[in-house]
């Protein structure tokens, strides 16, 4: 049916082999393989093993999302793909594996960017998204703010991070405080024991010349560096580390500054939405301090549930199923992968 389209959605931009179909704006499987584990004693994503992840994983993860919706390909109206951001070698393996679909079905292609994926898998959890919606999105490799007056062809940048994105310093730092990775998780879990205002972090590009110039851009590296020296002096003085207040103090600088700049976006722009996406947005004191306030400011949150927050396969699925319900021309079959993929660009 042309108003409900079934299309498969394929995301291999970083560690996660994800596959999702979805039914127009109903999500019928969401199946992830990631390869985590596989680099977690390396402290981070190994382009070259997650690339050969991705081939391990891919026709099984098909065959397993496909066996649980209870869907045969050849029932699918189009086959959607992340063609950027992301990592190269990774990006080729989702983008050959969705060409070889294509061809062997005869059914159209669309390479889509994965960060429009991030925000329009909201369409599947809370319904169609409100033209335009303000989208904060916070994960391992970005940071940005997005004013999406159409996911499926208008998404503009409001602002990104200049240095490292939010989930690659709570990673960081989690190392500098010894805890796993990725670390994410592990602060947002330490954080609750501590105390948020124990120790005063910087809050980078918030005041003066420098929110002037980049009202809406992001800088954490500093943080970073700050949150190390601290610990470090601490080691020096043969103290001990209060790990809890170390990863409140530091959670709360880096969620008050994602928080603040996104609802002064969103008062900007006369944005009455704002949706929170990517693998941060899992952070337990994000979501409640981004409540609180939207609140207080008369602005409606959207955050999809964490499972859908992380890369996954149904955000390219429910892209997909949006371009092809507005009638966007399919990708070419020769379609490229750009692995830095501008964020206005939705469609390869
Ligand atoms: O979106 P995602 O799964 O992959 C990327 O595209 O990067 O995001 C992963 C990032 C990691 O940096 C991880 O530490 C972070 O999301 N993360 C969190 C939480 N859960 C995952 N950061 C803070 N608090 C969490 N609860
Ligand atoms: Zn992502």
């Amino acid at each position: 049916m042309a108003d409900e389209p079934l299309v498969l959605g394929i995301e291999t931009s970083c560690d996660e082999t994800g596959v999702g179909i979805v039914r127009g704006q109903t999500l019928l499987v969401d199946t992830v393989a990631s390869s985590v584990d596989e680099h977690a004693r390396f402290g981070g994503v190994v382009p070259e093993v997650a690339s050969r992840a991705h081939l391990e994983a891919m026709v099984p993860t098909i065959e397993r999302a496909c066996r649980d919706a209870g869907v045969a390909l050849r029932d699918l109206d189009a086959i959607a793909v992340t063609s950027g951001p992301g990592l190269a070698g990774s990006l080729l393996v989702g983008v050959a594996a969705a060409k070889a679909l294509a061809v062997a079905l005869d059914k159209p292609i669309y390479g889509v960017n994965h960060l429009a994926s991030h925000v329009a898998v909201d369409i599947v959890e809370h319904g169609p998204l409100p033209e335009p919606t303000m989208a904060l999105l916070v994960s391992g490799g970005h940071s940005s703010l997005l004013l999406v007056p159409d996911v499926t062809d208008d998404v503009r940048s409001m602002g990104s991070t200049m240095d490292d994105a939010a989930g690659e310093a709570f990673d960081k730092v989690a190392r500098v405080l010894g805890l796993p990775f990725p670390g994410g998780p592990h602060i947002d879990r330490a954080a609750r024991e501590g105390d948020p205002v124990a120790i005063d972090f910087p809050r980078a590009l918030t005041t003066g010349r420098d929110m002037e110039r980049h009202r809406f851009d992001f800088s954490f590296s500093g943080l970073k560096t700050a949150v190390a020296r601290w610990v470090e002096q601490r080691h020096r003085a043969g103290e001990p580390v209060p790990v809890a207040d170390v990863a409140a103090s530091f959670q709360e600088a880096v969620v008050d500054v994602l928080t603040r700049k996104a609802l002064l976006a969103c008062k900007d722009n006369d944005v009455d939405h704002l949706l929170i996406g990517g693998g941060v947005a899992a952070n337990s004191r994000l979501r409640t301090l981004a409540e609180q306030r939207c609140a207080k400011a008369g602005i409606i949150l959207r955050v999809p549930r964490p499972a859908l927050c992380t890369d996954n396969g149904a955000m390219v699925a429910a892209l997909g199923a949006q371009m092809v319900a507005k009638g966007r021309e399919p990708s070419a079959l020769a379609l490229p992968t750009d692995s830095s993929m501008p964020v206005e660009l939705v469609q390869s």
